[in-house]
């Protein structure tokens, strides 16, 4: 099926993408299935010197990513500072802590909040752990790095992560950050897309 132009995963990609070399570090705060993470596995070249740190809460997120980057052939790693993808089972608030000690700093993270598609609704991403997690994000990108975030708005709790993550990016000073909002138009409880790019 060719993109959608309302599928703002898409166009998170295509923002990433546009910042990514390969040999960078990337950062996946919620590895799910593994999609937004074998998404920068290639565009780093994990296989050469690139890294992608893929963090997740739940047991079954980290497997999941693991079965799926293994069918695609991407290299799989123990430590953030060895080339390949190095899946973290951890609460991402702790991002800062797991990133800070690393030789590189990222040029692009990426954050889909929410659910686990296929898994249960009801252990979603929350407002304080994803605004800690936003925030030490900012503070390690590389100037001229990307940092995209999709938001949902259906379920119980998004409203107010929405309104915590808005809040977080409204701080960020105008002369330091590029800021972009990506909203499908007419379209109820569809996920958006901010966008953030360190000057
Ligand atoms: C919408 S899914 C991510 C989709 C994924 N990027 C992909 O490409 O398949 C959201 C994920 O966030 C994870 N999550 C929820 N709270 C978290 C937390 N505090 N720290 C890390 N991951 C969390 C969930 O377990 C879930 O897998």
């Amino acid at each position: 099926m060719p993109p959608q132009l309302g599928d703002v995963i898409v166009h998170a990609h295509h923002l990433l993408a546009e910042v990514l070399q390969a040999g960078d570090l990337a950062v996946d705060l919620t590895a799910g299935r593994g999609r937004d993470t074998l998404f920068l596995a290639r565009q780093v070249n994990t296989s050469a010197a690139g890294t992608v740190v893929a963090i997740d809460i739940q047991r079954q997120a980290i497997s999941a990513s693991d079965q799926l980057l293994r069918q695609h052939g991407i290299t799989l790693c123990s430590n953030g500072d060895d080339n390949g993808v190095w899946l973290c089972c951890a609460n991402h608030a702790a991002s800062g802590q797991l990133l800070q000690p690393l030789c590189r700093r990222p040029r692009a993270v990426i954050a889909n909040f929410g659910y686990l598609p296929g898994g249960d609704h009801n252990l979603t991403t929350t407002a304080a752990d994803s605004v800690t997690a936003v925030a030490a994000a900012s503070e390690l990108l590389l100037p001229g790095g990307r940092i995209a975030l999709v938001l949902y708005t259906g379920h119980v709790g998004a409203a107010e992560e929405c309104h915590a993550i808005e809040e977080l990016c409204a701080t960020l000073a105008p002369q330091r950050w590029n800021r972009v909002r990506l909203q499908p138009l007419g379209r109820n409880n569809a996920p958006y897309l901010l966008a953030l790019e360190k000057r």
